[in-house]
């Protein structure tokens, strides 16, 4: 018996790293998965996003698992396409229990540097992208009273970071979105909760714009010479976290063996933050 046995997820920027296998895991407990991605570049992230070859991909992993998939590419950014990849997953699957508002991206300078490009794109993704996903499945939610929203935010959701003034803010803002949100939605039996990592091995760190970043501004630094930095972030002995180590604590929240927890900023940090 799979600890998500007839659950339906939706999972956003599920093409690759974190949000790819949150879909996995999940599967692997029974959950059926609906997966969008903007799967383009978004011209501000200063590294590549996930193809539409990536998305296919991860619903042929999901299938390969037993369970359906249904993949659609669609921006976060976009109310409408919210609603109908929403809409499409309910029809096909009968209803939808999670939401894992997973869709992020990265581009870094100093706040006062920060072009308005650079700004709005940030904050029209990681933070108001996560609010247009969960008002896509909110009044399905609500009508089913029943429910779970998680939201990934970061640790930078948690303090400040030095160049990355846009991404800290939208990341903060996302904890004041599922703070309000635990709320208004606990009287419907619908728990929501933000998971914080630090850094995890996927694409939005290993770039070569990131290693320059963490060099201090070298343009050819090495993925070798800046890993002693990122170690140095975390308590525990390890430069970053798997993809998995986010999916089990997803998977936790999102279970029944979570059922009384609403409202909380789980940390998945390797210690960074208690450092
Ligand atoms: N990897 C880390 O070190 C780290 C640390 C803390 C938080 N996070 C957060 O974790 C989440 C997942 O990132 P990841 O590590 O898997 O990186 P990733 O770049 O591999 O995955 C992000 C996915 O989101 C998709 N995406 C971007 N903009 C989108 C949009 N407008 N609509 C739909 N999809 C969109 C991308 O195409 C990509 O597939 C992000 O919110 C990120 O900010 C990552």
């Amino acid at each position: 018996m799979g600890k998500l046995d007839g659950k339906i997820a939706f999972i956003t920027g599920g093409a690759r790293g974190q949000g790819r296998s949150h879909a996995l895991t999940f599967a692997r407990e029974g959950a059926e998965i609906i997966v969008c991605d903007v799967a383009e570049q978004i011209p501000t992230a200063p590294y590549p996003l996930a193809s539409t070859g990536d998305l296919t991909a991860t619903a042929r992993m999901v299938e390969d698992l037993g369970r359906r998939c249904l993949a659609v590419q669609s921006d976060v950014r976009d109310s409408d396409q919210m609603r109908e990849v929403v809409e499409r997953g309910i029809s096909e699957f009968g209803h939808l229990d999670i939401l894992v508002a997973n869709a992020g991206i990265e581009s870094f300078g100093k706040a006062w540097e920060l072009t308005d490009e650079q700004w709005d794109e940030m904050v029209a993704v990681n933070l108001t992208g996560v609010w247009r996903s969960c008002r896509a499945v909110i009044p399905h939610m609500i009508e089913r009273r029943a429910g779970v929203i998680l939201m990934t935010s970061s640790i930078a959701g948690l303090k400040g970071l030095a160049n990355q003034a846009h991404y800290c803010a939208a990341k903060h803002g996302v904890v004041g979105l599922m703070r309000s949100l635990a709320i208004e939605l606990a009287p419907y039996g619908i728990r929501v909760n933000t998971v914080h990592p630090s850094s995890v091995d996927t694409p939005i760190i290993k770039n070569q714009a990131m290693y320059t970043l963490f060099s201090g501004g070298k343009p050819d630094a090495t993925l070798e010479e800046v890993t002693p930095a990122f170690r140095d972030l975390n308590l525990l002995d390890v430069p970053w976290i798997e993809p998995q180590d986010i999916s089990n604590a997803m998977l936790w929240l999102a279970s029944d063996e979570a059922r009384y927890i609403t409202g909380v900023t789980l940390p998945v940090d390797a210690g960074l933050m208690a450092k």
